[in-house]
Formats: C-alpha cells, structure tokens, sequence
C-alpha cells in the first residue's frame, strides 16, 4: 500500500562480493573528526560491530585479531541481528515468510560510500540467500560534529508477502564494564523527567505506546554513560541516541552473555505486523547517535549543534518573543480583550502575540474544550470582525501574530464528527473513549490527510501574513483501530505517522517560512522527527518556575534551547505551582525562547518596569540561547543551586543563568560555580543583568577565562528562588 513504500528496487550498485557466504574479511569504518564505528565482515558474510566511540586511526588492525566463529546466543555482536540461524536474542529484524517460517541469515553483499555536502554516507548491503530479502543498512557520518545518523531499508525481495515483526532502524553493540542509562520519562504538566540506572542483565525497554502524545511518556532518546556507575557532566564516554520517529517508539537494551549491549531502537512493533508485499521497501526512521568523551555535557552539545544544523526546522534562526493568549484570557476573549492584550505585547517589547485555542465554531462555538474541535471557521459572536482584522492590528503595533490549532482532533459535538464518523480512529462495534471531550482523526486514510493539511492552508488565508502556527494535539489514541484500512489494521500506527509527516512535508513545500511550534499538550511531540518540520516545541505545560527548572534541564540532555518554548506565567496560575518571584521567572524562561502567558494588565507598574527590562536584555543576548553552546554548570539534582551556560561558538561572548532552588540555611556560605567552555586566555567583563545592585561583588569587573572557570565566581544567591544572569563579553 501506498505513499511510503518506496518501490525502488535496491538498485543501488554496491561493490559485490565475491559470494554469497564467501565474503573477504574486512572492516568497514564509518567515522567523524573524533568517533569511529567499525564493522567487521566476516567470511561468512556476517557482520559485527567491533567498536563504537572514540577515533581509530588505524580500525584495520582488528583482522589481526583471532576469528570468533562461534558465539553462545549467536549474537557475535551482530551489526544487524534477525531472528534465525544461531541468533537467539532480540532482533533488530524478525519476519514471518508466507510460508510461516521465521528465519532469517543475512549476508554481506557489498558496501558503498557517497559523499554530499558535509555528509559522508555509508550503505552496506545484506541478503538472505534462502528468502531472497534484502536490507540496506545506511550511516550517515558528519564529521564536524560527532553524529553518526542510521536508517534501514527492508526490500522484499521475493514475490510472495512477507511480515516484518521487528523491524528496527538500528542495532549497536557496544563494549564496557558498566553502562548507566539515563532516559527520560513523563506525563502531562510533568513532561521529560530525567532518571539514571545501571543496567543488569535483563532486558531494558523505553516505549511508547501512545499512538499521539509519544514523548509524554517516554522519550525516545537517552544518554548512556560506559564504563562507570555515575552520571557526569564534565566526565567520561558517553553515547547519546534519539530516535527521529513521533508515533510509538520503542528502545531495548540487552546485555548478552558477554557483557556486551546491544541497543535496539525504532518503531514499536506493538499492533504493527507490518505487512510487505513482494518487491516493496519498507525504510525505517532515523537513529541518531553521538559519542562524547567528555560526559554529557560533551554528548548534548555534539546533538545540539547537528540538530541546530542539520535537523531543527529553521535551526539557527532567531524565534521571536510573544505573548500567548491561553492563560491570560484562556476561552473568554472577544476581539477588544485580545487587541488591549496586543497593545499590552507591543508595549512590552514583545515581537508576536499569538491567539490560542476558542477563536472557531459557530454552530458548536469553542466555547470550552468539549465542542467545537473540527469546525475551523472563525467564531463569528467572539470575533465578529474576524482574524485578518486581529492580524492587521498586530502588524500595525509591530507585532508578528499566529494562530492555534488543533488538526487532528474532532470534538463529538462538532459538525464535522457528524459529517465524518468513518474519518475516526475506532475499532468496529467498540466504544470510542473520548479524551478532554475529543476524539483522534484517522491520518492513515488519505482523505483525512487532505482534511488535515487544508485545515492548515485555510487558516494561513485567514489573514494575509500569518507567522505562526500553534500546532496542538490534546490525546493519545485509544480504541485504535481505521476503518479506511479494512483488514490492514497493522498498519495503523505506522501509517498514522507518516500520515502526519505526509502532512508536514506538504505545509513546508507550501508555506516554508511560517513558524510552527509543536505542541502536544506541552511536551508530547518532542522529537527529532518533528522537529524535522517544527521550529519548536511548547515544552511543556507546566510553567511553574521551579517544574521548568527541571524539565528544560532534562530536554537541554538532548534538544538544543532553540526549540524550547519557555513561558513566563502568573502565581499560582492554574497548575498551583511555586510562588517564585517574577525575576526567578524570567531567568529560567530566558533560558530558551522567551514567551509570557499571562494577562498583562494584571500586571503591577512595578512588574511591568521588570518585565519591560527583562524582555528589552534578552533580545540583546539571546542569539547565545539560539546558537551559543550549553554548558550546564550545576545540576539541579545535585544540591541547592543550578546553573546553565551559552557560550557563542568564537568564545567570545557567554551567558550565564545561576539560582537558588532549594531552602538551606546558608551557614557555610554560597556556591562557587565553575563557569566552562570559555577561552582561558581572553578577558570577559561580566555584567549582571536586570538589577540595580548586583549580587557578584565581581560586577562590571574584567575576569580571564580561567579564572571564572577555576576560580571564585560566586554570586551570593543566598534566599530561595534567587536568581542572577550574567552576560560575559571578551575585551
Ligand atoms: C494544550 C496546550 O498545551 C496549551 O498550551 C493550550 O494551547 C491548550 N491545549 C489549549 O486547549
């Protein structure tokens, strides 16, 4: 079926080797300027992965070594295990033939390597002899910043139908005494919490089974820290991995018999047979993967800069500032609140607003969150002069302006939910569960696909310049199941996906420059793979002050701070949250991209003086947010303080961000941090921002490098939620 099968053949000329099962014994190095993963072929026409981490001059000498033949479970580090033959663990490729039959043996067919633009590729082709399937393991290497991106490609090379049951995007065995694995797990208003264990001898599973929303759980990326118990920022090996996929993920971890690891990653095959006919090519999501010998910290920085580069729609660009109307006005607004809100925004020195959720439905108004999902018509008693009228008012005052919606979803009381019923994910004769009232609309059938992107494209031709969108999704899927694919419901959760990305693809060859933030009831979609269409994320919906410390602290182990919507709100607003002091609240918010979400003329003049200073220094530094390098100075977890740092890739200028998150009586006195990443040599005068008194004794003084990373930079945060930014710049 369909869109994403690719029907190529594998034509790709690979050098051939000599003979099925006769291959000539060699290594294939795949490497970056500090990292090399080296594949051995073996004679047998298998291959093993001999080595992942860092650089190898000379990965030829490994022939030297004596052949293994044999191996217990069969694994023998295999670079891409199918179930059959020897092998007994778990498979990066498992398929059932029509015949019934399971086994799979693939063997070495040639290999290849192509060059584009920074990016070297390297293809190794695999075959059964007996089933005539072939997979292509491809490796993208970009060398500048350590990243090695894998994706397979499963041809049925037969002519009968076959199920993949497993069907991984990659496979890497690695090699240590002890790993530590931190991953990241979640749920609403609570999303990316950061966890670390040692991993034993049973099998480790991170998964998503949510359909939607499939980072809210679990993300499909971790950190994994070789050859020690401890987690370190500054320390050690460590290989960081994410998955570019926003359906149901799944990432094992099994240590064999020899200690070795072997890391899975890829789509779940929960519910997912997924059915191939003769000659079609399924291609997995891609796995991306770094290695660092200089802790987390190292691993971040090396996902940050390819991300920012390579892989974050309009990575690089600087996002601007905005007032968002959700919990300033939440449904009740009509067109005179939003424009005083708007007026407020300019005033502020805010560069966007953006109008949230209730602005659609006539005959079932979006009133509330249970109607009205569906019904994308502007709600004529609300805003009876219309967006375009809301947008002109924003351009005049300066202003950017966007716009929320909520594609995929379908309130029962809509029309759209009597028009449809069949464009509903559900299982036949079963209840459809809603969820805050909705229920999902089924992106595996083509027709909702077009639905979904002409939701979009009206609602860029409400107002001739919109320049963002607010792209939400409120539920995971439950009662799954599509009545377009009949019989074919394995393929329902793989298709929803790449339904939806059919749908990103066809936003951006049409509207290339408007901004798209992904939401998803805050953090549900944060991932490479939406990213690859999305300039951000709402990272979560939780702006509680001391929540976001955090939660930006686990997103920043993975995602680069471009992408993290990061939102200054009321106390308590509706979460509950800490009562943290509005600078507390500005100097974690301007740790990404900065928004407030609140109601502005709740503000008292003396606020409104902090919020107009604090907004006017952020646009001053924060092309360091956007571009700079993380340093993360003081973990959160780790005592009473935390600290961040962007340092611009020429060392010349950093920002640093220090605060007091926890109550202790300060007998000892205060933190000293140890600044990182600056020049040693260079000289930086050091400027606390937004205060009239600073709390540095070494305010507006000149410092060398080394200094203020080995020295006394010890700004006296001495009460709970204190907080200091300062702007270092070389002299
Ligand atoms: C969930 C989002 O995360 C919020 O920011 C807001 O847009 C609401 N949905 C609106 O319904």
């Amino acid at each position: 079926m369909k869109r994403f099968l690719i029907l190529l053949s594998l034509a790709l000329v690979l050098v051939p080797a000599p003979a099925m099962n006769k291959a000539r014994r060699q290594v294939i190095s795949i490497e970056t300027e500090k990292t090399s993963l080296v594949i051995l072929v073996h004679p047998d026409g298998s291959l093993e992965t001999l080595h992942y981490g860092g650089i190898l001059a000379t990965p030829e000498q490994f022939l030297q070594r004596k052949v293994n033949t044999e191996d217990y479970n069969g694994s023998r580090g295999a670079t891409y295990p199918a179930t059959g033959g020897r092998f007994i663990g778990e498979p990066a490729l498992h398929v059932k033939y029509a015949d019934g039959t399971h086994n799979t043996e693939l063997c070495y067919t040639g290999h290849e390597v192509t060059r584009r633009d920074d990016c070297v590729t390297t293809t190794i082709g695999l075959k059964d002899p007996v089933t005539a399937l072939e997979v292509k393991l491809v490796y993208d290497a970009y060398p500048k910043e350590d990243v090695i991106v894998a994706h397979t490609e499963i041809l049925n090379g037969g002519e009968k139908p076959v199920e993949l049951l497993n069907y991984a995007s990659s496979s890497l065995y690695i090699d240590a005494d002890d790993y530590l694995l931190t991953h990241f797990y979640g749920a609403w208003a609570t999303d990316m919490q950061m966890e670390s264990e040692v991993l034993g001898h049973d099998l480790k599973v991170i998964e998503s089974r949510r359909g939607t929303q499939a980072t809210q759980g679990n993300n499909p990326s971790f950190l994994l820290s070789l050859d020690t118990k401890e987690f370190s920022e500054t320390r050690g090996e460590v290989i960081a991995g994410a998955l570019a996929w926003s359906g149901n993920f799944r990432i094992s971890f099994e240590k064999d018999d020899a200690h070795r690891l072997n890391i899975l990653s890829g789509i779940s095959p929960f519910a997912s047979a997924y059915p191939l006919k003769g000659g079609e090519t399924f291609v997995t999501p891609e796995m991306i993967y770094t290695w660092s010998g200089e802790g987390a910290g190292g691993a971040s920085r090396n996902l940050h800069r390819w991300g920012r580069k390579y892989s974050v729609y309009g990575g690089g660009q600087i996002n601007p500032t905005l007032l968002n109307s959700w919990e300033g006005a939440y449904f009740s607004f009509n067109t005179k609140t939003l424009l005083r809100m708007m007026d407020d925004a300019a005033g502020m020195g805010l560069e966007m607003f953006v109008l949230d959720d209730g602005w659609f439905g006539n005959d079932y108004p979006r009133n509330n969150d249970n109607a009205g999902l569906g019904d994308w018509e502007v709600n004529t008693s609300k805003l009876p002069q219309g967006i375009d009228y809301l947008a002109r008012h924003a351009h005049d005052k300066g202003l950017k302006f966007g716009i929320w919606i909520e594609p995929e979803m379908v309130n029962p009381r809509s029309n759209l939910a009597h028009e449809h019923p069949d464009w509903v994910v559900q299982s036949p004769g079963r209840e459809i569960y809603q969820a805050r009232n909705q229920w999902v609309l089924d992106l595996s059938n083509p027709a909702v696909e077009d639905f979904v992107f002409g939701i979009f494209d009206r609602t860029m031709q409400l107002a001739p310049n919109i320049d963002y969108i607010k792209w939400d999704c409120n539920r995971v899927i439950q009662s799954f199941g599509s009545p377009y694919l009949g019989a074919e419901q394995d393929r329902f959760y793989v298709e929803y996906t790449q339904g939806l990305y059919n749908v990103m693809r066809r936003i951006r060859a049409k509207y290339p420059s408007v901004i798209i933030q992904c939401c998803s009831s805050g953090g549900g979609r944060v991932d490479y793979g939406s990213l690859r269409y999305c300039n951000e994320v709402w990272t979560s919906d939780n702006t509680d002050a001391l929540s976001r410390v955090f939660i930006q602290y686990a997103t920043s182990m993975i995602y680069p701070a471009c992408i993290m919507g990061s939102h200054v709100s009321a106390v308590p607003n509706h979460q509950n949250g800490n009562v943290t002091p509005l600078k507390f609240r500005f100097d974690i918010a301007t740790a990404g991209r900065l928004g407030l979400e609140l109601q502005p003329k709740n503000l008292s003049s003396a606020e409104r003086a902090l919020v107009d200073r604090c907004v006017a220094s952020y646009k001053k530094y924060r092309d360091l947010v956007f571009t700079g390098d993380l340093y993360r100075i003081a973990s959160p977890f780790d005592g009473s303080y935390y600290g961040l740092m962007y340092v611009s890739p020429d060392k010349k200028r950093a920002v640093v961000y220090t605060y007091s998150i926890r109550f202790e009586p300060r007998t000892i006195g205060g933190k000293v941090f140890r600044l990182q990443g600056l020049d040693p040599s260079l000289t930086y005068k050091v400027v606390e921002q937004n205060v009239d008194r600073s709390c540095w004794w070494g305010n507006r003084k000149s410092f060398r490098g080394d200094f203020l990373m080995n020295g006394g930079f010890d700004p006296t945060l001495y009460g709970l939620y204190q907080s200091a930014v300062f702007v270092l710049e070389a002299e």
